[in-house]
């Protein structure tokens, strides 16, 4: 058994210590977009500093917590917060609560992040489905010895954002009237913010939006066998765009005022998966 898979074994024990829910959908939320977690009937909470070997947020003083619950008939479980690799974290550490929530029985995960707009059409505000995903910039989370127990040496990744999920979303907008773009998410190390010279770069390889979060979490999880969806809330125009400069307070708000669009999106696409 390899090292990594013996530290989810024992953060899987303390979990099952305290719970023996079996979730069906994973759900990350991102920084800002923790209020639909508040909307679900919640069965357990449980801090990350619970858990041994949790990689558990230094940074914002507040570590977060895994919420257990349901969204209607659906078994969820949320993560409030998650670690950044800019705050030091190995990849294989930063996916160690994909991982886990795997092990608990999660067989979709959702990723939702806050991002920087580089297609031009977008505005702040607005919602992204990913489509696909750029990870080259960022270290590859199965570096390392392969948890042979998840996943295969080399997993294929044509296809990481799962068709009938993107599906639902897309129909699930539609229905709700309300405009979702899609697009091409790129991942970067942070923490400091792009270059305008480094936007154009993006924008010149596909990417549609920006951010410091996800594409690995998604990797760990197909690598898993687990089914994937993501959106993105576009909470600024990524850096050169509009000629202001960027600030993580304005990033912030730009997020909480899309949280109960966002919300209800993800609620009623959860209910019809
Ligand atoms: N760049 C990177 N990450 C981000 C941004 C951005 O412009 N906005 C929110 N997260």
């Amino acid at each position: 058994m390899s090292k990594e898979y013996e530290k989810l074994q024992s953060a899987l024990l303390a979990v099952r210590s305290i719970t023996d829910f079996e979730p069906e959908i994973a759900l990350i939320l991102g920084s800002g977009l923790g209020s639909y977690a508040d909307t679900i009937k919640t069965v357990c909470e449980i801090p990350y500093s619970d858990i041994p070997g949790f990689p558990v947020s230094t940074v914002q003083g507040h570590s977060g917590k895994f919420i257990f619950g349901y969204d209607g008939d659906k078994k969820i479980v949320c993560m409030k917060g998650r670690v950044h690799m800019y705050e030091g974290y190995e990849p294989v550490d930063v996916v160690m609560p994909v991982r886990l929530m795997y092990m608990l029985g999660a067989k979709i995960l959702f990723l939702t992040n806050a991002a920087g707009g580089i297609n031009e059409t977008f505005h702040p505000g607005c919602l992204m489905l990913i489509e696909d995903q750029i990870s080259i910039f960022v270290r590859n989370p199965l570096v390392g010895s392969n948890v042979e127990e998840l996943g295969t040496r080399f997993p294929d990744m044509t296809r990481i954002y799962d068709k009938d999920l993107c599906g639902i979303i897309t129909e699930t907008a539609d229905k709700l009237n309300s405009e979702l773009f899609k697009g091409i998410y790129v991942q970067v190390s942070g923490p400091s913010y792009e270059s305008p010279a480094d936007v154009k770069a993006l924008r010149l390889l596909g990417g549609s939006a920006v951010g410091m979060s996800t594409a690995i979490e998604a990797i760990a999880a197909r690598h898993a066998g687990m089914r994937v969806c993501g959106i993105s809330v576009i909470s600024n125009m990524a850096a050169g765009i509009t000629g202001e400069e960027l600030n993580h307070e304005e990033v912030q708000k730009a997020a909480d005022s899309v949280a109960a669009r966002f919300e209800e999106l993800v609620r009623k696409s959860i209910a019809a998966f």
